[in-house]
């Protein structure tokens, strides 16, 4: 797996800005992903490439279907998803506080890519309030602790596919399933999760992204049976 970008640090925290133009100066897609994001000049440089990595693992694996970007902050996942898919015609992104400059981001992007205007939705909602279906495909990264098990929840609950970059685990209140004594206990959260889908009839995928770009880095994505 090539890493674009490996030569800046991927986990800085640093905004893209149009001065970082010339480090992705190539013709690849993510290249051209990259330079809207800096014109764009809203985005910390760890989401750009968490985003990316995490679609492009996603979509090995999952094709098609209402992308559903849960706690997306600007969107750029649900972005990338389109791009990497042309089987999903849409997606809803969906926070409790869309950041105003993502209209800058959504204009950087669909100008470059007009086939892309129209097609993600930006929704300011709660995420328990959005109704899923079994055609969608849920994303979510870093949906900070229990946030995480809500995302889970709401997509077993609607028989839908489900890719999480969980985060900030919360030791005093998420579930462990006891394993702490083997494992440290946010692995061990995530352990329980990936547990849970499987109880819930899912195909289990284990994954990990980087982890010069965060240390939080274990995706977990989940297929439930086709009828
Ligand atoms: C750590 S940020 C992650 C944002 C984005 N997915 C990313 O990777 O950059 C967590 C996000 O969850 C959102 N959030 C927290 N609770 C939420 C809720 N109940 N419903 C919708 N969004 C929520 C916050 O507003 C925040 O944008």
């Amino acid at each position: 797996m090539s890493n674009p970008g490996k030569e800046l640090d991927r986990s800085s925290r640093n905004r893209l800005t149009e001065r970082l133009l010339p480090q992705f100066s190539g013709d690849t897609l993510f290249d051209r992903l990259a330079r809207c994001v800096c014109r764009a000049g809203c985005l910390p440089r760890k989401e750009l490439y968490e985003a990316w990595e995490v679609a492009r693992r996603v979509r090995r694996r999952f094709r098609g279907g209402r992308v559903v970007d849960l706690a997306c902050g600007h969107g750029l996942l649900a972005y990338i998803l389109l791009l990497l898919d042309d089987s999903s015609s849409i997606a809803l992104a969906v926070d409790r506080y869309i950041p105003d400059q993502t209209a800058k981001l959504k204009a950087c992007l669909e100008e470059s890519w007009p086939r892309l205007a129209g097609r993600v939705k930006l929704v300011e909602n709660d995420i328990a309030l959005i109704e899923l279906s079994s055609n969608d495909l849920v994303v979510s990264v870093h949906a900070c602790g229990g946030l995480t098990d809500l995302v889970l929840d709401r997509a077993i609950a609607a028989r839908a596919r489900i890719a999480v970059l969980p985060c900030c685990h919360d030791l005093d209140v998420g579930v462990s399933g006891g394993l702490q004594g083997w494992l440290a206990g946010p692995l061990a959260q995530d352990v329980v999760r990936a547990t849970r889908l499987r109880e819930q009839g899912y195909q289990v995928f284990t994954q990990q992204i980087p982890c010069d770009i965060t240390p939080k880095n274990r995706l977990l994505l989940g297929e439930p049976p086709r009828i």
